[in-house]
């Protein structure tokens, strides 16, 4: 169906440009898993902040929008009002759905029944039990205190492994990230299983094509037996226990919903990662998230490091690309947008729009405390409405325990390359968590 003429429409060239400048660059880096060489590219060539420029650039032309992308395939709008973004996060999943066709292509490269890409009334179930799991309403997770002496252990085995280096990189942490992510999820049996992650690794990998690759059915079975093995053990003190006991979660499939949490838990160590550098690049913040540390505070509920990873994920969002799709005719003030029509939020915009925002470009965890990281408007790190991600408190309370037992550790630690991010300029657009470094001086 041709989209109606009362809506802004782009020109042909900005709607090659809008490609160009902001889907293209989005897409390369890997929306389902990053690819390192892209990512480093992205830094180098800024990419995020030009994206947002052009979109700014957009805004200046045409006005608030929605604004009607030209695209042969379906009609695609872009919205750039943060009114627009709120009705359409909170009109999920009827007549917003998040299964857009592109990401049900991507995603069921590995979890095709998982609640993010299914419609209709099975989602309901579907997305229940990531809620009930994940606690997903609650600031501190109820086995919060039993995970506390996993995340200290294995976080001291990071800083050992990096100290006798002299210096953490990425793949140190994340090697000892995703133990915790093991442990927490499925057991300490699961702590060493490499294997399982390489496995949801590779099929993410040709999730990044969506339609464009083939299925590797094989291999996405292997994934779901290994996971199901340890799931069946309900190890007491992990999440595969918390399922066990919940009412109607076989219903649900639980590997098939689980699956995401796989995906999900490596951005948040990236968003972790990231963290740490802008709060050993930032004194003030620094000290205070140094204070409380090391304050008798519960080892799980940690206000300010909790802002600070926000705060990280507001400036590189780990989603830049919130999708969806009407499901019906909807009524907006320039006119009908029909059935099937895609719609993108690009976050990057509304986190950095320098035109709105006063603290735009600058690391300033204290703006984040005290706010439902999924109720902050314009920032939606962790989208919003019924689709809400359901870890947008286990996230920000994991990653904090992490980032304080790293600061209470007693070890000096020194971000490498700090014209980086030099808090003195307007912060880069992209910071690549791959090629980030720390020294850890012998004896510091
Ligand atoms: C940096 C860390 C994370 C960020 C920024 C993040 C962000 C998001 C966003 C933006 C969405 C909505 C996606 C969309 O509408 O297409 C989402 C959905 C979801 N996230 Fe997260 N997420 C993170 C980590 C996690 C983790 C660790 C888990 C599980 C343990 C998780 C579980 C989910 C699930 C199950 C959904 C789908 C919800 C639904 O179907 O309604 N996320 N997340």
């Amino acid at each position: 169906m041709a989209p109606p003429r009362s809506f802004p429409t782009l020109s042909a060239a900005d709607s090659v440009a809008f490609v160009g400048g902001v889907a293209v660059p989005t897409w390369a880096k890997g929306i389902i898993i990053r690819r390192k060489a892209a990512t480093a590219l992205a830094e180098r060539l800024d990419t995020d902040a030009r994206a947002v420029r052009r979109m700014q650039r957009l805004r200046a032309k045409y006005g608030e929008g929605p604004l009607l992308l030209r695209n042969p395939v379906r009609p695609q709008a872009i919205l750039l009002r943060v009114e627009d973004v709120r009705r359409v996060l909170d009109g999920a999943p009827e007549p917003f759905t998040p299964a857009s066709s592109e990401k049900r292509a991507a995603l069921s490269h590995f979890e095709p029944h998982n609640s993010l890409i299914t419609r209709g009334p099975e989602r309901g179930p579907r997305r229940a039990f990531h809620d009930a799991a994940l606690e997903s309403g609650c600031p501190v997770h109820s086995m919060a205190d039993r995970w506390v002496p996993i995340v200290e252990a294995e976080t001291d085995a990071i800083l050992a492994g990096a100290g006798s280096l002299g210096e953490l990189d990425w793949r140190v942490f994340f090697e000892g990230w995703m133990r915790i992510v093991r442990r927490i999820v499925l057991g300490a049996e699961a702590a060493d299983d490499r294997e399982l992650t390489d496995r949801i690794a590779r099929l993410r990998g040709r999730a990044n094509w969506a339609f464009a690759a083939p299925k590797n059915r094989a291999l996405r079975a292997a994934f779901h037996d290994r996971l199901g093995a340890h799931l069946a053990r309900a190890e007491p003190d992990s999440l595969a226990a918390r399922v066990a006991r919940m009412p109607g979660a076989a219903a649900a499939e639980p590997t098939q919903q689980m699956a995401q949490w796989f995906f999900a838990f490596d951005p948040a160590g990236m968003a972790t990662f990231r963290a740490l550098a802008l709060l050993l690049a930032h004194p003030q913040a620094l000290a205070r998230a140094c204070a409380e540390a090391a304050s008798d505070a519960p080892r799980a509920d940690l206000p300010f490091l909790r802002a600070a990873l926000v705060e990280a994920l507001r400036l590189y969002p780990t989603t830049p690309m919130v999708l969806r799709q009407t499901t019906r005719e909807t009524e907006w003030a320039e006119g009908t947008l029909p059935a099937g029509t895609g719609i993108l939020i690009f976050a990057p915009f509304f986190h950095r729009d320098d035109q709105r925002l006063p603290n735009a470009h600058r690391f300033a965890p204290e703006d984040r405390l005290g706010e439902d990281p999924a109720q902050a408007p314009p920032f939606l790190p962790f989208s919003a409405g019924p689709a809400a991600c359901p870890a947008r408190h286990l996230v920000p309370m994991l990653a904090s325990m992490v980032l304080a037992r790293i600061l209470r550790s007693g070890r000096r630690i020194v971000l490498r390359d700090p014209q980086r991010l030099d808090g003195g300029k307007p912060l880069p657009g992209t910071l690549d968590p791959f090629t980030l470094r720390f020294a850890l001086p012998a004896g510091g």
